[in-house]
């Protein structure tokens, strides 16, 4: 039966960005709209730097509910939203777009919050754990402060090291965040995440390759399909780690999260990932 709140007409979510073809949201979204009972479509629109804001705008002129930002687009989202959210100022960084009653666009993000569920469902986080994150773009503002509030200890390598010097300086009153220096980091990682977008072009980014030890944690926020690793994972492996995951389960969460923005109610995380699994 259909939730009784939601029942008088289909709701419209979208999903912006480029590359998109590839994205597992649509059938995520498709499992929570039958769990939830109600009654959503999610459709993925390809986006160009050029036409992405009038895309967005069009759809919430024509009775667009809510959408998902996804890359290269999260930085600039921030331009489209007339309100956001506490975190969102902090990050500049949106996933998650809501009309509300009064016509306001709310911007939200969900990635940390997503990718902090994963790392603890894996058993991979804890307080203090110190962290090397690869990458300086939308990805990563949208995550380092909940890694911050867990009290890591992060460092930042990027390909453009301005880029890093940017985001290291934009959150160091929040906790301790560095870029990264291979003569100034003082013990092994415990964790490893890739941010960057280099798995959507199939390749790994450069990182050294003295930093994997067995016990390094590897997680990529990207994910593959057909039981396939990421090229960053499959690097990892190669260079000796023995836990690697990628980020099916911080992309099943975020869209839990983002679910919630919308109808106030949490699909089953674990659930959906399972599913998710055993249909990819
Ligand atoms: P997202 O929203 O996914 O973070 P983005 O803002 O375009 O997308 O950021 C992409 C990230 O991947 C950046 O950190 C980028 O590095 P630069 O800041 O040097 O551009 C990184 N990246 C993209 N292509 C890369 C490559 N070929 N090698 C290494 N890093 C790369």
């Amino acid at each position: 039966m259909q939730n009784s709140k939601y029942c008088e007409k289909k709701i419209h979510i979208a999903l912006f960005g480029n590359p998109i073809e590839h994205s597992l949201s649509p059938l995520i979204h498709k499992n929570f709209s039958k769990e939830i009972k109600i009654n959503y479509n999610y459709n993925s629109f390809l986006c160009t730097k050029s036409n992405f804001f009038v895309i967005v705008k069009n759809f919430f002129q024509n009775g667009g509910f809510g959408c998902n930002i996804t890359v290269p687009f999260k930085k600039k989202s921030f331009q489209i939203s007339n309100k956001n959210t506490k975190y969102v100022k902090i990050s500049n960084s949106v996933n998650v777009l809501k009309k509300s009653s009064n016509n306001n666009i709310i911007g939200y993000n969900t990635d940390g919050i997503g990718l902090i569920y994963d790392l603890n469902r894996l058993k991979y986080i804890t307080e203090n754990s110190f962290i090397l994150i690869l990458g300086s773009g939308g990805a990563v503002y949208s995550i380092v402060y909940h890694l911050l509030k867990k009290k890591c200890c992060i460092f930042i390598l990027n390909r453009t090291i301005s880029k890093s010097c940017i985001l290291v300086n934009k959150f160091k009153k929040f906790g301790k965040i560095f870029v990264f220096d291979k003569n100034l980091y003082t013990k092994k990682f415990d964790i490893i995440i890739n941010a960057t977008s280099c798995g959507l072009y199939n390749f790994s980014p450069k990182f050294p390759k003295n930093l994997i030890f067995p016990n390094t944690k590897c997680y990529d926020i990207s994910y593959s399909k057909n039981k396939k690793l990421t090229p960053f994972l499959s690097t990892c492996r190669d260079l000796g780690s023995r836990k690697y995951s990628d980020g099916l389960g911080m992309l099943v969460a975020q869209a839990a999260y983002s679910c919630y923005i919308w109808f106030n109610i949490l699909p089953n995380i674990k659930k959906n990932i399972n599913l998710l699994k055993s249909i990819i």
